[in-house]
């Protein structure tokens, strides 16, 4: 835990306890702290208590804030304070302190975010693609954002148990069983083993629509399957294997691990002792041959748990995941990401474990679909893009502006770049964005060197490395540490305040599963480092200054290349 308290505490604790004195309140349930303003007009820090306290104080809300500035006593961190609009408190810090507060940032290594989930366990179930079949784009946001609230959630100090599970089981099965036994073509199962499972499912599928033979050998294939044939089995197993192998491929592309590869079969034994929970407590009952359970009052349709032919459903599974989880790991909170249309399902499990008294907090991270315009990629096919050939088209693209810039830079080096960018790119278009709006992905935006991209971001951590090395390179045996920090210019200060708002960022972005409020930040603070960097000297300051702009400079790299990374997003020094 850090030893000191961010601006935002220190002050919420101080407007609190002083709303409190002057004017008598006791246990009063409204919010009576700070946020940071977005407009430096405004300050560094509002507070929007007095329009609160209106209807209590049966006061005006500008005679309030009035009163309370004339009465408090300024710590002697703030330099001024002041009235706006309706009643807004508006709160200035004093430069040295804010000198200070960053002087502390910097033996942080959370960089001034707490690390609230000490002792906390959290399971991420993210990307879960079904097995023969390929990822659509549901599933690479959920990889995406999946994975950014890990990291970001680790960095808090949450254990983190990041949990993929795959759709590995169903009646498709029986279906794929008979397809590969009659099409599969091996050489093509080398290759690209999910697209040929794919089309081998694709066959059987047709065939069983006009052939009623076919399907019968389907399902008795599924039952020998259920039933633990071991032929069945090993093929099955097969063909798990084979698509885990080129999921891996693309989360190596894309830095991802999980901790466990849990499947829906890993929780097949669990799926009766459900029924019998749900029955026991009285929570289900028959309707035309399947189980159900009424969600009426949660004004929500019903619920199959068991279909008439007594074959589970993805929600019975989805039940027996949250016993098995709060068995093993105990978990403070279980994270889904996945895309809109799963919402009802989870709605629904949710409520009904809470009916079974599975003690756990679930939360539901949904996104929207991204819009693909047409001719955006020449590696789409229906709904589904492959997305190797995405990552690769990324890559190229990539490339293309790595040679154009850095021409001189060795081969290797620019494709090392290149690959760095181009994952880079396709990340931050999608984390950039509040999930739950449309995103459309157009290359010009995503691989725009001007605009909120990742391409923007981490050329901009590259200039600033490269400032940070010339000035060692001038000044040779400088110790940085031993320099004061001086905030004395607007924008000196409007920088120092940015780095200083950084766990603010971070936490927001973990409270709201919404990686894109750390996307803003670093983007505001590129921008902001930019006009630092074009309106003042550096290296030509004058001793002293130097220094102290040298030391905002590493601040501002150190930030940018923490974010990036809890984004998902490589950084390199040079470009
Ligand atoms: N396999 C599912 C799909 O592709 C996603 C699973 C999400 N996780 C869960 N526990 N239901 O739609």
């Amino acid at each position: 835990m850090r030893d000191f308290a961010t601006f935002e505490e220190r002050l919420s604790d101080w407007t609190a306890q002083a709303m409190e004195s002057v004017f008598g309140l006791e246990g009063s349930d409204v919010a009576l702290g700070v946020t940071p303003t977005n407009n430096e007009k405004f300050g560094d820090y509002q507070c929007n208590a007095a329009m609160e306290l209106a209807r209590t104080l049966k006061k005006a809300p500008r005679q309030i804030a009035q009163e309370f500035v004339d009465a408090a006593e300024l710590p002697d961190f703030v330099e001024r304070i002041e009235i706006a609009g309706p009643g807004f408190i508006n709160f200035f810090i004093a430069n040295p302190a804010l000198a200070d507060y960053l002087d502390a940032l910097e033996k942080d290594p959370l960089l001034g975010a707490e690390a609230v989930g000490q002792g906390k366990t959290v399971v991420i179930d993210y990307s879960s693609p079904n097995v023969a079949k390929p990822m659509h784009i549901g599933h690479i946001r959920s990889t995406v954002i999946g994975n950014a609230i890990d990291r970001i959630y680790r960095f808090l100090g949450y254990r983190v148990v990041a949990d993929n599970h795959l759709g590995d089981w169903g009646t498709q099965f029986g279906l794929m069983i008979v397809g590969y036994r009659n099409f599969v073509d091996e050489q093509a199962l080398a290759v690209a083993p999910v697209e040929e499972l794919e089309r081998i499912y694709v066959a059987s599928y047709n065939r069983s629509k006009e052939d009623p033979t076919w399907r019968e050998q389907a399902k008795a294939e599924l039952v020998k399957l259920q039933r633990g044939d071991p032929e069945n089995r090993a093929l099955w197993e097969r063909f798990i294997e084979l698509s885990i192998r080129e999921f891996n491929t693309i989360y190596d592309r894309l830095g991802v691990h999980f901790d466990l590869y849990r499947g829906e079969s890993f929780y097949n034994d669990r799926l009766p002792g459900i029924i019998a929970a749900l029955e026991e407590k009285g929570l289900s009952k028959e309707s035309d041959g399947a189980l159900i359970v009424e969600l009426e009052d949660e004004g929500m349709p019903i619920c199959i748990v068991r279909k008439s032919d007594g074959g589970y459903n993805y929600a019975t599974t989805d039940l027996a995941t949250v016993a098995s989880r709060i068995e093993e790991y105990s978990p403070d909170r279980i994270i889904y990401v996945t895309d809109e249309r799963q919402q009802l399902h989870f709605r629904q499990f949710f409520a009904i474990s809470g009916k079974l008294g599975l003690e756990a907090n679930l939360v539901h991270v949904w996104f929207g679909l991204m819009r693909l315009p047409e001719a955006t990629f020449s590696t789409r096919e229906g709904n589904v893009i492959k997305l190797a050939a995405l990552l690769d088209e990324a890559e190229a693209r990539a490339l293309e502006l790595v040679k154009s810039g850095s021409p001189g830079m060795p081969e290797a080096q620019q494709k090392d770049l290149a690959r760095a960018i181009g994952i880079g790119a396709i990340k931050y278009t999608d984390l950039s964005q509040n999930p739950q709006s449309l995103v459309t992905f157009t290359w010009e935006k995503a691989l725009n060197m001007e605009g909120n991209s990742a391409p923007y971001l981490q050329y901009a951590y590259a200039r600033i490395s490269s400032v940070y090395d010339k000035f060692h390179a001038q000044f040779p045996g400088t110790d940085l540490a031993e320099c004061s920090l001086r905030i004395e210019q607007d924008i000196e200060r409007r920088l120092a305040i940015k780095l200083s708002r950084f766990p603010s960022a971070v936490h927001a972005a973990a409270e709201n599963y919404r990686p894109n409020i750390l996307a803003d930040y670093l983007y505001d603070l590129a921008q902001i480092y930019s006009s630092f960097y074009q309106n003042v000297p550096f290296l030509k300051a004058e001793e002293g200054v130097r220094e102290s702009r040298i030391r905002l400079c590493r601040a501002t790299a150190a930030r940018l290349r923490q974010g990036l990374e809890l984004l998902g997003i490589e950084t390199r020094e040079r470009i």
